[in-house]
């Protein structure tokens, strides 16, 4: 299973997943077609990032005069310090250079820089990459970087996935544009929700997307563990991973964002939906919020004026013009919405009523209907 990987990946912090040029490609022009202008005179900072392998890298290197950059920076991280050590492999690029340095090479981060013409060739593109070794190993969080980060405009990566919660703090703190690469477990983070409930941030482009029938596929090392379903050989004999539930988070806005969901009114959906729960039970309410349960993304009640409770996969469809976020089912009732609070009592004789044995049923982590818990819901409201 994709998330079974994922979360293999995260236990054994074996963040080496590499992105794909298409899907980088894909993602960026979204922007752009949104505002053409989006990174003109902007300094970028691709952080995490592989330089010599990476299609980060590649692509804004190649594209650094049409997208009219004033700078590009990309940083990466010391093979001695990564999680997933692998093989070393020392690019010709890096042992040709005459600052190659044996000590250094697996030991020290480097640095990228693209900012002009360096060997006049007429324009500005990836052979005039300049590149030195970081004073360490290029941590996100060292001050070496932290530095790189305050003078950048935008910081665009495929963080680690074990250091995901860690790397938007770092974003957020220092008040930066973003495109980066998560997963939908993100999205319930105390560090996350916030921020997308704020509208401060939200989900990119592509997400939770199959293209082509394939969730986001990433290159992974050559001696990397072929563990689960969605894995694969490339053509090029390289070894790929496709993982559910991915995508970029982001606060540049793009185009589909404002696109309003396609809905049916109430009444419709009870009559014509093509889910059978709708059709049998209708919404029903809470027990413990004020608002009703609606499961399926397609079947939100477009005249509905109250609370609703949706999936988390709503998310990628969220159009703020459309709708209002209001929180989440969650324990802590941390949005002020909960209307009822079970007793420990109460959850334990559900449980057994349930079960027939002794437990805790957790009802106040969650939407409660007729005393069953529903999945994971987010709180959401039309906009007048
Ligand atoms: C998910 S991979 C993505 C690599 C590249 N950005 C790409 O998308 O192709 C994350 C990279 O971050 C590196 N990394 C892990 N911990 C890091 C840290 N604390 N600071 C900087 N980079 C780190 C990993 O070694 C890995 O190369």
């Amino acid at each position: 299973m994709a998330n079974e990987n994922l979360s293999k990946a995260k236990n054994a912090k074996n963040d080496e997943f590499y992105t794909q040029y298409e899907d980088i490609q894909r993602e960026i022009n979204a922007y752009l077609e949104y505002n053409p202008d989006v990174f003109r005179g902007k300094t970028v900072l691709l952080p995490c990032d592989d330089p010599e392998w990476s299609n980060f890298t590649k692509f804004f290197a190649q594209n650094f005069e049409s997208l009219g950059l004033r700078k590009l920076i990309s940083t990466s991280f010391a093979h001695k310090s990564k999680n997933f050590k692998g093989c070393y492999q020392l690019s010709l690029f890096e042992s040709e250079s005459p600052q190659f340095d044996e000590s250094k090479t697996q030991i020290h981060g480097k640095i990228f820089t693209l900012t002009r013409d360096s060997d006049k060739s007429g324009n500005i593109d990836i052979d005039d990459l300049e590149w030195e070794y970081l004073e360490g190993d290029g941590d996100f969080r060292s001050d070496e970087v932290k530095t790189l980060r305050d003078e950048a405009d935008i910081i665009i990566t495929n963080p680690p996935f074990s250091l995901f919660r860690e790397f938007i703090a770092w974003i957020v703190e220092a008040d930066k544009k973003f495109v980066i690469i998560g997963n939908q477990n993100a999205i319930t983070y105390k560090e996350v929700f916030p921020l997308i409930k704020g509208n401060q941030i939200w989900l990119g482009n592509r997400f939770n997307q199959r293209i082509n029938g394939k969730n986001m596929t990433f290159g992974v090392p050559d001696d990397y563990p072929m563990i689960g379903t969605e894995t694969e050989y490339g053509d090029n004999g390289k070894k790929y991973i496709s993982v559910a539930g991915t995508g970029w988070f982001t606060n540049l806005d793009h185009g589909r964002r404002h696109q309003p969901l396609s809905l049916m009114t109430m009444e419709d959906n009870i009559k014509f939906s093509k889910h059978k729960e709708i059709k049998e039970y209708g919404y029903q309410k809470y027990d413990n919020y004020d608002a009703i349960e609606v499961p399926f993304t397609d079947a939100i009640p477009s005249d509905y004026d109250g609370v609703m409770g949706v999936p988390i996969s709503f998310l990628p469809k969220y159009c703020p013009e459309q709708f209002e976020i209001l929180g989440m089912c969650e324990n802590l009732d941390l949005y002020g919405l909960k209307t009822r609070v079970y007793t420990t009592q109460e959850c334990q004789e559900r449980y057994f009523e349930i079960f027939g044995k002794k437990g805790t049923y957790d009802l106040n982590a969650s939407g409660v209907v007729n005393g069953n818990k529903v999945y994971q819901r987010i709180l959401i409201k039309k906009k007048v």
